[in-house]
């Protein structure tokens, strides 16, 4: 499923972000960038060690909740990972989508300083860190859309969603969008 936005475009895919052929594929991470299981584990794995190697040399004082930083992407099939931290989810107290929202903005600003035209979200926030899916999908996507409507690139943004009801929650929202 697609949307477009101006020049740009919104994909859903399910699968594993890691096989992606994109310039950048975002990882979800802590803010230690100490690495962990699901996406975390799986880009570190991927990737080889010189990514761990380059993170720590790099941002050894992590990197805030909302943000993201940039590396090499190793053997992945991108030219660069963007190590995002998304918030924990602790019942919508603590500012959550605000900073679910800034993770997303800052890698689209890396993907643009980087001179990437494409790149790969996991659904970040909805696994370890416990976001509800739906309201995840919402902000990632408006997020996302936003920053599309005011800039030109990157012309694509593909979320790779893990199983079907990550990919239902994120096709429910694009597709109400699009209406
Ligand atoms: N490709 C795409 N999506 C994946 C993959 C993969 N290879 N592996 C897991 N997912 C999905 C999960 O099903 C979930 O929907 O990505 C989403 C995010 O899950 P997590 O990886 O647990 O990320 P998050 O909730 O942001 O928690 C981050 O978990 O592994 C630690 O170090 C990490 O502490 C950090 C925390």
């Amino acid at each position: 499923m697609h949307a477009v936005v101006g020049n740009c475009h919104i994909e859903l895919a399910e699968g594993d972000v890691t096989k992606q052929s994109v310039d950048a594929i975002v990882n979800a991470a802590n803010a230690r960038l100490a690495g962990g299981g699901g996406v975390d584990g799986a880009i570190h794995r991927a990737g080889g060690p010189s990514l761990m190697q380059e993170t720590r040399e790099k941002f050894p004082d992590g990197c805030s909740t909302g943000s993201a930083v940039p590396t090499s992407a190793g053997d992945l099939p991108a030219r660069f990972v963007f190590h995002a931290v998304g918030p924990v989810w602790r019942g919508g107290r603590t500012d959550e989508p605000a900073k679910l929202a800034s993770a997303h903005t800052r890698c689209l600003e890396l993907a643009v300083e980087h001179d990437c035209d494409s790149i790969a979200f996991p659904a970040l926030s909805t696994g370890a860190y416990g976001y509800p899916l739906d309201q995840a999908a919402e902000v990632a996507l408006t997020t996302v859309r936003d920053f599309l409507a005011e800039h030109d690139r990157p012309s694509l943004v593909r979320f790779v969603l893990f199983d079907a009801g990550s990919y239902g929650a994120f096709a429910r929202v694009l597709e109400e969008m699009s209406t």
